[in-house]
């Protein structure tokens, strides 16, 4: 079924050959409204014209060079990452989300270890929560069914219920804990945003007890949810925002070119020293220049508003539909989770398989969260126009 590739995804048997804006294409012409944007990565959806041509000027110029030298378009993108995420001090840019969680583990377990001896080495993290697929990111993970067969895991991870914040106060123990890793709106798991009350008794726990507070913005970052940050949206219980010590990104953070970061604020940018940590790719040149247009995209106020204003248009539109299948819909920006009645694998389906050229018609992309979850998560350039024809389909396929 996947031919030369491991069985590891459950693929729909399309197969494309070419991108522009939220279109995609498949080898046989047939045309899909993209809402997924390859899982949060397309933000500027497929072939964006600035994103290209920095792309292909960089890979003329050079398109690799080792981690024992500097390269000029990665500390022009490592300054300005850093620059645009509230209270960071510096990153370590690596390659995927869970290489950029792997960095943050590290980074609380030595901080902790340096100033506290060991012992102190636990990282909590939330039931729900998804932190990726290597052996440690897996052990942050908190669901069970990502867990089956790969054990034994990286051992000092402990997972609580999201909102609870009295199991928070008991996990948070400030002899044995060195971090505190959350999303502040989870998406694999059904875009379950925390409660500003949950993330102010984070903020202050961890500040009270010198525990590293650590953001995954891999999924709901990088201007997703109409600030660039997710959490910027939240403030600690004195009215302050919530300052962060650790922030991972990944996805959309070169709009489709594979990069990852680890940001670190004042508290812990001093943390890795060198030799402590390294990536070979991690920084890449093309990467790079391909952040370079996504930052400078991204952290435009309008840019930004334009976000909450079409999220806004996609949960409008669904609530006002009433309609019967549908149960609930939550979400920020270009994060909605819709609760469906039914299964939303074989919705999935028939949305892709709906495309035929003959007829004119389109496929629609959309991804789950859950079993009964759609996830929809466009790039941010989509227009209304193309939000409203995606949202008619899916009115289509929850009539059936
Ligand atoms: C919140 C979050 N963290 C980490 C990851 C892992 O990222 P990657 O697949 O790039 O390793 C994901 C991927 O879906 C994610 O959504």
């Amino acid at each position: 079924m996947n031919g030369a590739f491991m069985n590891t995804y459950h693929r729909l048997p399309v197969t494309f050959a070419r991108g522009e804006g939220s279109w995609l294409f498949d080898i046989n012409g047939k045309k899909y409204l993209d809402l997924s944007s390859g899982i949060a990565v397309n933000c500027l959806g497929h072939a964006y014209p600035p994103l290209v041509r920095a792309i292909a000027a960089q890979a003329e110029k050079y398109s690799h060079v080792c981690n024992y030298f500097q390269s000029d378009v990665a500390e022009a993108f490592a300054e300005k990452l850093v620059a645009s995420c509230a209270g960071m001090r510096n990153v370590f840019l690596g390659n995927s989300g869970a290489e950029a969680n792997e960095g943050a583990c590290k980074i609380a377990r030595k901080y902790s270890l340096k100033k506290y001896g060991p012992g102190r080495h636990t990282i909590v993290t939330l039931r729900g929560s998804f932190h990726g697929r290597t052996i440690t990111t897996l052990a942050a993970t908190g669901q069970d069914k990502f867990h089956e067969n790969f054990g034994p895991f990286t051992e000092g991870f402990t997972h609580i219920p999201g909102g609870d914040i009295a199991a928070l106060d008991k996990a948070l123990d400030q002899k044995t804990v060195a971090g505190l890793l959350i999303e502040v709106i989870q998406g694999e798991s059904g875009i379950i945003p925390q409660s500003v009350e949950f993330i102010a008794a984070a903020a202050r726990f961890c500040a009270e007890r010198d525990i590293l507070l650590m953001f995954d913005e891999i999924q709901c970052g990088l201007g997703r949810t109409g600030t660039f940050l997710a959490f910027e949206q939240y403030r600690d219980s004195s009215g302050a925002p919530v300052r962060a010590d650790v922030v991972t990104l990944a996805k959309g953070l070169a709009g489709g070119i594979p990069a990852g970061a680890v940001l670190a604020g004042e508290k812990a940018a001093a943390v890795f020293e060198t030799g402590d940590h390294g990536s070979t790719f991690g920084g890449n040149p093309v990467a790079a220049a391909a952040g370079i247009v996504v930052l400078k995209t991204v952290t435009d106020p309008d840019f930004l508003a334009e976000i909450r204003r079409k999220g806004e248009l996609i949960s409008g539109i669904i609530s006002a539909w009433n309609h019967p299948a549908v149960t609930a819909v939550r979400g920020r920006g270009l994060m909605t989770g819709v609760d469906i009645d039914r299964e939303a694998w074989p919705l999935l389906e028939a949305a892709a398989a709906r495309a035929d050229s003959a007829k004119n018609r389109c496929g629609l992309l959309m991804l789950s969260a859950g079993p009964k979850t759609l996830r929809l998560l466009p790039p941010y350039t989509i227009s209304d126009n193309e939000i409203g024809q995606g949202l008619d389909i899916l009115k289509e396929l929850l009539d059936r």
